[in-house]
């Protein structure tokens, strides 16, 4: 019989073991499995766990630092580095989604890279790869997912030489849940929507600038936080808004206007391979869409998805 705490006691104990004294790097994604890695990882080797936490731009509105706090609070030797420049001047001018994947891959490896020289004397990476990602070749989430689909591009970097230990290699993803609850971790972590590891990238059609982040930040968070007051967060699989480079017209008191459009997605899944369109209450819609059109500005249009996987995916690049 399965147990978590029977699975928290064995891991540590054989963590410890392997250890020893040894350091490990850990890069934490603000999502379940790399942060579930981690708790498990500082309660066997306290400080020698080093945390590191790439701001890349992408992210959701304030997630960065809410998280980077978090993390703190939670007492893991972390530690933070903004690189949303580095991020967004290579991803300037790109517009095929495999090249954004690409630069934002690479990106990350360098950024990663370097931080990690910084830990003197470091032996092991950790990573928060679960059982799915050991079976499928592209995982759902996390920096662990773009290092390995990134590896074979130029020269190994150098973290990428040590050790590799994973915890959660034996997991479901509802088990990991189960874990990280018995050790305590916020269900704000826990509860968190699957997140794609090159984030608003590629919710923004073609290329990306820091004024189209800024308008998708806002009209997501308009977006989620709707969700969450009408405690529907919960009972969707994955929700986000998508930045469409198309302009309609539209007015304003006596004024015609020409700006962008926002597309709500939110979808019902198990394992993010096949998934349904929620069907979400219509004033609930009605409120966000409101509230978007009212509120961010350079948007004037917000539709919703009503379409399947498949033969549509979860995310529009
Ligand atoms: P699709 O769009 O393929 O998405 O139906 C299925 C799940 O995978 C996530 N996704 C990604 N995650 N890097 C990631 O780490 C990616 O490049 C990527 N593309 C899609 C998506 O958010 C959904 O949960």
């Amino acid at each position: 019989d399965w147990t978590s705490a029977a699975f928290i006691d064995t891991t540590i104990a054989e963590l410890k073991e392997t250890l020893g004294g040894d350091k490990v790097v850990l890069g934490l994604s603000g999502g379940v499995d790399s942060s579930v890695a981690a708790v498990l990882l500082h309660k066997a080797i306290g400080a020698n766990l080093h945390c590191i936490f790439v701001d890349n731009g992408l992210l959701r509105k304030d997630e960065y630092e809410q998280v980077l706090e978090q993390y703190k609070h939670m007492g893991l030797n972390i530690k933070g580095i903004d690189a949303k420049d580095r991020f967004l001047s290579q991803l300037a001018g790109l517009k095929d989604p495999e090249l954004k994947r690409k630069a934002i891959g690479r990106v990350f490896i360098e950024v990663f890279d370097d931080a990690a020289h910084e830990v003197t004397g470091v032996n092991w990476l950790g990573q928060g790869t679960i059982y799915p990602d050991v079976i499928e070749s592209v995982s759902v989430n996390g920096p662990s997912a773009t290092i390995k689909s990134h590896h074979n591009v130029g020269g190994l970097p150098d973290f990428m030489k040590l050790k590799v230990v994973e915890p959660l290699k034996t997991l479901f993803k509802d088990e990991v849940r189960r874990v990280g609850k018995a050790l305590g971790i916020d269900d704000v972590i826990l509860g968190r929507h699957p997140f794609p590891g090159p984030g608003l990238a590629i919710r923004i059609l073609g290329d990306v600038t820091a004024e189209k982040v800024e308008i998708l930040q806002h009209a997501d968070s308009i977006y989620i936080n709707e969700l969450k007051s009408a405690g529907l967060y919960d009972k969707v699989w994955q929700a986000g808004a998508i930045f469409l480079p198309v302009q309609s017209v539209g007015v304003m008191g006596d004024e015609r206007t020409y700006e962008n459009v926002i597309c709500l997605r939110a979808v019902e899944s198990v394992d993010g391979m096949t998934a349904d369109w929620c069907h979400l209450p219509y004033p609930v819609l009605a409120k966000i869409s409101n509230e978007i059109i009212n509120k961010v500005k350079g948007i004037n249009r917000v539709v919703y998805d009503i379409s399947s996987k498949p033969p549509a995916t979860i995310e529009w690049e």
